[in-house]
């Protein structure tokens, strides 16, 4: 029998690419993978290398279409958000299954996000104001604290809190400049909502013929209070108490039905303000980073990018469960703008207790930005431990360990 064949696709920025190649050789899948040109990977694929542009996604489906008339394709896998609706459009011609469309796109437009998910579930007041609007009425109608975004981007890229009408001017400004440096549309319209106070949680989960299956629910334990939103540590399982902890997935579940998705990898932000999970964020993805590799599944320690391709590929995942362990990652974010010289003490922080490893993904000499206006980390390090507690002070003192000098 013919081993399956799997397209995924790749933007060349990817921080997932290593770990797909992985786990497609280790399930023994054939890989062809649509790309923009990454090099190293151009090299070695040959003709599984499909050439497209994601910043066109009928132009780019339609290459997936005609390369699979050359090479049987068994199902598409977008990594990254910038693939999904590229993924949908392809994969509905071949008779595939995927996500409509519309719902995927909806997951790459934070206003069409909000306005499909609507009454389903709690989410913050919001507007979504052009370039012609009045940013101190909306302003005085949303209440402060507020926080503006851009539509299009992601990784908190342009995401800043404002507490009164001036920050939300200068807000606006960096957000336009941001957007323009980018490439995108100067006018297009800024989501501007309601500040959501309380503890963070991300819910990552894998859709099986429309129905949902929780992988892991993350507490992110720093306080992210703005105003701009670097992510660091994130730990599972969750320690908020089990009512909580079915509701994050409740309100998962019905977000992912309100907008339509059908399969594949989800990935939400939620906020606990009291008693009520309001939701922030959903993308049609893992976990972004490197932050996949703290979860592993069922006794035989499954990586999460083996259950994507084997749900992309029919197999009922359902009953999957994360491992026992308690696990966590902290993300290393950019403290200030300039060029990498050094990050020290990474053996120290290797040897630090419960600590698995530290991988830094930042290089000497790299151009560094923080956020809000560049969302790339420098590194990941990761813990496992018996309990959220261990994993978490792991995390702590290893990266409290490290010092990064930047010139
Ligand atoms: N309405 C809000 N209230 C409080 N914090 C927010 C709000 N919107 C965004 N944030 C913070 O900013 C982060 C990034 O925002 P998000 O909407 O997820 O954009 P992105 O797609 O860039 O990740 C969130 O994880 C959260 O910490
Ligand atoms: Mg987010």
């Amino acid at each position: 029998m013919q081993p399956p064949s799997v397209l995924f696709i790749l933007p060349s920025s990817s921080y997932r690419i290593a770990d797909f190649v992985e786990a497609a050789d280790t399930l023994g899948v054939e890989m062809l993978v649509a790309t923009e040109g990454h090099q190293t990977l151009a090299a070695t694929m040959g003709d599984r290398l499909v050439p497209i542009d994601l910043c066109d996604d009928q132009t780019a489906a339609d290459r997936i279409v005609a390369a699979a008339k050359l090479r049987r394709i068994d199902a598409i896998v977008p990594v990254d958000d910038q693939g999904v609706v590229a993924a949908a459009i392809a994969s509905s011609k071949l008779g595939l299954t995927h996500n409509p469309a519309a719902a995927v796109a909806a997951t790459r437009n934070k206003s069409t996000l909000r306005h499909k998910v609507g009454a389903a579930v709690r989410q913050p007041a919001f507007n979504v104001a052009g370039p012609r609007a009045d940013f101190s009425e909306l302003g005085r109608t949303l209440g402060y604290p507020l926080v503006a975004k851009p539509l299009s981007m992601s990784a908190s890229v342009g995401v800043i809190r404002a507490n009164d009408e001036e920050a939300l001017g200068r807000a606006v400004d960096t957000i336009r400049n941001i957007v323009t440096a980018g490439g995108a549309d100067p006018n297009e319209p800024i989501l501007i909502e309601q500040y959501v106070p309380g503890s963070e949680v991300s819910i990552d989960g894998l859709i099986h013929e429309g129905e949902w299956t929780t992988l892991a629910i993350f507490d992110k334990p720093d306080p992210m209070e703005g105003p701009h939103f670097e992510e660091t540590l994130f730990v599972t399982p969750s320690r908020h108490p089990p009512e909580v902890v079915s509701e994050i997935e409740a309100v998962a579940a019905a977000a992912v039905a309100a907008v339509g998705l059908r399969t594949g990898a989800v990935h939400a932000e939620m906020r606990i303000k009291g008693s009520d999970v309001v939701l922030l964020e959903l993308a049609a993805r893992t976990i972004g980073g490197l932050c996949g590799r703290a979860l592993r599944f069922g006794l035989t320690s499954t990586p999460i990018e083996q259950l994507i391709i084997r749900n992309a590929l029919g197999e009922d995942i359902r009953n999957i469960r994360r491992e026992s362990s308690a696990s966590g990652v902290a993300m290393l974010p950019v403290p200030r703008q300039g060029t990498l010289l050094e990050i020290g003490g990474v053996e120290a922080a290797r040897s630090v207790a419960n600590i698995t490893a530290v991988d830094i993904t930042a290089r000497p000499g790299d151009a560094v930005r923080p956020l809000p206006y560049d969302g790339t980390y420098l590194g990941f390090v990761f813990a496992k431990a018996a309990g959220p507690d261990e994993v978490e002070a792991a995390l702590r003192t290893a990266t409290q360990t490290l010092s990064i000098d930047i010139e």
